[in-house]
Parts: C-alpha cells; sequence; structure tokens
C-alpha cells in the first residue's frame, strides 16, 4: 500500500515536474520569438537605413556631378573671355613684326630695281627677316598652346622657361607699347627646373597673372612687372611682382572669390584668380600672396618634377 502511495506521489511530482518544464519552455519560445521578430524589426530598419543611404550617395554624386559640370561651364566661359580680350592684343603683337616685314620686302624691291642691293645688305635684310618672322611664329605657337582644349590634357614634363616664354611671346609687345618694363633674369637656372604640368592650364594662370598685374600698373608713373623663381627642396617658387603697392588687407581677403572684380563691366569676370588657384591646387600646387613683399608679388608654388 505505502508502495503504491509512492508511486503515485512520485508520478504526481513527475507530472508537476514535466508542467513546469512546459510551461518554462513555452515561455523560452516566447522570448525566442519575440527575440526573432525583434531581429527581423532591427533587419528591416537596417535594410532602411541602408536604401537611405544608397538614396543619399546618389544624390551626393549627382550634386558632385553637376557641380563639376559648372565647374566646366565656368571655366569655358571665363576662357572664352580671356581669349575675346587676348585677341585683341595678339592683334598688336603680330602687326608690329609684321609691318617690319612688309616695309623690309618694299625696300629690298626698290634697291633691287635700282641696282643698289649689295649682297652684304641683302643678308642684313634677310637675316630681320628672318627674326620678325621667328617672332611671329613664337606668337602663334603661345596662342596655340594657351588655347588648346584643358579637358583632359594630359600631365606631361616641361621646363618652366618655355612655359612662361610662350606666355610672354603673347604680351611682350603689349608691354612694350606701354613702356611697361618687364624685368626677368633668364640667367637663372631656377627658370630652368622641370615641372609635371597641364602645359596649357600653367600658361593661363601664368597670363592672367601678368594680365592682371598690366591692369593694375598702366596708369602708375613706374611700370614694371618682374618675375623671379626660386627652388626650396622639391618645390619651385614662381614671383610675379610688380610696381603696384601691395593690396590691402580688405582686397587681399576678397581677390580669390571668384566674380571678385574692380575691373569695369566687360573687362574682367573676376575669375582668373580663383580658376587659377583651382588649377594649381590640381597640381598639387598653391597660389597666394607675399606678406613679406612691399609691392603686390603673388606667388606660385608648384612640385618640381623629380625622376
Ligand atoms: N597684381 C594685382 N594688383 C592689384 N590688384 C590685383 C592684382 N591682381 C588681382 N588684383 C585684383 O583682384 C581682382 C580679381 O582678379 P581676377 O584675376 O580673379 O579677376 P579679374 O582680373 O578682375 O577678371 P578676369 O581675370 O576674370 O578677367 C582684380 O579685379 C583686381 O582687383
Ligand atoms: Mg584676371
Amino acid at each position: 500500500m505505502s508502495g503504491l502511495y509512492t508511486l503515485m506521489v512520485v508520478t504526481l511530482l513527475s507530472v508537476i515536474a514535466l508542467c513546469v518544464t512546459g510551461l518554462a519552455l513555452f515561455k523560452k519560445t516566447k522570448e525566442v520569438e519575440k527575440l526573432k521578430n525583434k531581429v527581423v524589426l532591427s533587419e528591416a530598419r537596417e535594410k532602411l537605413i541602408e536604401n537611405e543611404f544608397q538614396a543619399l550617395m546618389e544624390l551626393i554624386n549627382q550634386k558632385t556631378r553637376e557641380l563639376e559640370d559648372q565647374r566646366n561651364m565656368t571655366f569655358h566661359a571665363s576662357k572664352m573671355s580671356a581669349l575675346g580680350q587676348m585677341a585683341g592684343g595678339i592683334a598688336h603683337e603680330i602687326n608690329n613684326p609684321l609691318t617690319i616685314i612688309m616695309a623690309t620686302i618694299r625696300r629690298v624691291k626698290l634697291l633691287m630695281q635700282r641696282d643698289e642691293l649689295d649682297q652684304e645688305s641683302f643678308l642684313k635684310f634677310c637675316e630681320n627677316l628672318e627674326t620678325k618672322s621667328a617672332r611671329i611664329s613664337r606668337i602663334i605657337e603661345g596662342l596655340r598652346v594657351i588655347s588648346r582644349e584643358a579637358s583632359g590634357e594630359d600631365f606631361k614634363p616641361a621646363i618652366l622657361n618655355n612655359i612662361i616664354e610662350d606666355v610672354l611671346a603673347l604680351c611682350e609687345e603689349k608691354f612694350r607699347m606701354h613702356s611697361v618694363d618687364l624685368q626677368m633674369d633668364y640667367e637663372n637656372t631656377d627658370f630652368h627646373t622641370s615641372i609635371n604640368c597641364q602645359r596649357s592650364q600653367l600658361s593661363q594662370v601664368f597670363w592672367n597673372l601678368l594680365e592682371n598685374s598690366f591692369d593694375a600698373i598702366i596708369n602708375l608713373p613706374d611700370k614694371w612687372i618682374r618675375i623671379e623663381a626660386k627652388r626650396i627642396n622639391e618645390h619651385i617658387e614662381i614671383r610675379f611682382i610688380d610696381s603696384g603697392k601691395k593690396l590691402s588687407e580688405e582686397l587681399q581677403e576678397k581677390v580669390f572669390q571668384p566674380f571678385f572684380t574692380t575691373k569695369e563691366v566687360g573687362k574682367g569676370t573676376g575669375l582668373g584668380l580663383s580658376l587659377s588657384l583651382a588649377i594649381l591646387k590640381n597640381h598639387q600646387g598653391d597660389l597666394f600672396i607675399d606678406q613679406e613683399s612691399s609691392n603686390t608679388c603673388f606667388v606660385v608654388k608648384l612640385p618640381v618634377k623629380t625622376v
């Protein structure tokens, strides 16, 4: 009897234990289910965030593309205006040697008709014709380089002096006609430094700096522009100094801003310096104003080409 009783109690206890375990299992299953739901929910949230991030990235890319397009358009517009201004100047540059060529030919013809042309003078006339033709061809070469399509222009090694000479060929005559003394120390070996560059882009930077100086000093009694080159370790600093007084702090803050100009309407777009700065940054270089100089001095900083 007591055995049966014990069996009943054990069975009862087992049933109770089974129920408790079942209950605990049920609770755990519920908890797991809840957790599962939570995971699903957070996965959905993650997906949502990911989608939003993708959309945002797409928007950023689109805006970057739009900005790039705008930059190219602005650049193109400024270049067209610069080329327009340049065309007027070029006429002067070419006209002068051309006038001399024509006068020389006329003289040679006249002397020949009179039978007064000896061999020595004939050779002298020819030399003169050669130098003047070479001058025109330099001007055309400079024009060709500076107006070359910029987009996709390759970075190639070039000698600094050659780039500056291309640009000077386009404005030397104008400077001479307006009694602007152009000072450049051609013997300075740093001018013969090789740089890795987009040549036409760099020509435009130099041309803009020279034009800016010319415009700034044209009405001064003392008119000079000096170009200096100094190599400092792995960089070269090219200084464009003019006879104008150092820019006021207020002006210095503004000159690199796009569209800032003090020039009359139709003369300046106010983009020259900001685009020059962008070009130089693209060359891992820089453009800044020398604070030490008492005259206006813009410094172009470029890395030199190391083999
Ligand atoms: N050498 C300088 N001396 C005095 N002021 C200068 C000199 N260079 C630049 N500036 C000032 O900075 C302004 C901006 O120059 P920037 O080259 O950007 O434009 P811009 O010459 O006016 O027009 P753009 O170059 O587009 O034809 C000029 O209008 C001028 O006021
Ligand atoms: Mg300018």
